[in-house]
């Protein structure tokens, strides 16, 4: 039986694709916080993402700097960093030491990778749409790299799982390919 679920609740129903982290700022001074609000919206060239950000973040304040950000892909074994760098602000403190994760110069951007993860985009924001409390961030993907051994084009969950979101502090895996 299906039963109705409060408007409040709704989008958890259909909380989007893989966590990701995002960093913003320079090589000396960077900071990053999570992301589940990201959502591809071009795959052509130039490949285009979205992203959702609350204006109040210390990393949009960095954006805004030099608007461009770095998107990284963490998987099951940053589950706890991932979580601690979406719960803690980077506002007076070095959040990469303090989640023990390692900035890493990226190839054509100003804000650093984060050494740890699988998988990298570097982007450039083309537009920003207000809505509320939050910004809508189109990105244009500038560079991107990924761990070999874990994606061939897509990621192989048999060998990488990323991480996706599904409320307060429950995270679910991606664990398998199925072929339609
Ligand atoms: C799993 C997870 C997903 C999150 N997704 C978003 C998001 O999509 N947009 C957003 O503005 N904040 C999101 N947050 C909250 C920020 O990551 C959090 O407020 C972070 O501490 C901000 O860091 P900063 O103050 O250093 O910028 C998320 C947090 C978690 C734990």
């Amino acid at each position: 039986m299906k039963k109705p679920v409060p408007l409040n609740q709704a989008k958890w129903i259909i909380e989007p694709g893989c966590v990701v982290l995002v960093a913003a700022g320079t090589a000396e001074h960077a900071n990053l916080m999570t992301f589940s609000w990201q959502t591809p919206i071009h795959t052509a060239d130039p490949c285009l993402v979205l992203l959702v950000i609350n204006r109040v973040r210390y990393t949009y304040e960095l954006i805004r700097q030099n608007h461009e950000l770095t998107i990284n892909v963490p998987g099951e074994s940053l589950l706890k960093q991932t979580h601690l760098a979406g719960t803690v602000t980077g506002r007076g403190i070095d959040k990469f030491a303090h989640c023990d994760l390692t900035p890493t110069p990226a190839r054509i951007v100003q804000p650093p990778l984060v050494a740890e993860c699988a998988g990298h985009l570097e982007c450039r924001i083309v537009e920003t749409h207000g809505v509320q409390s939050h910004d809508l961030l189109i990105c244009e993907v500038v560079g991107a790299s990924a761990e070999s051994e874990f994606f061939d084009g897509a990621w192989i969950p048999e060998k990488f799982h990323t991480l996706h979101y599904m409320h307060g502090t429950k995270y679910g895996l991606l664990t398998r390919r199925v072929e339609v």
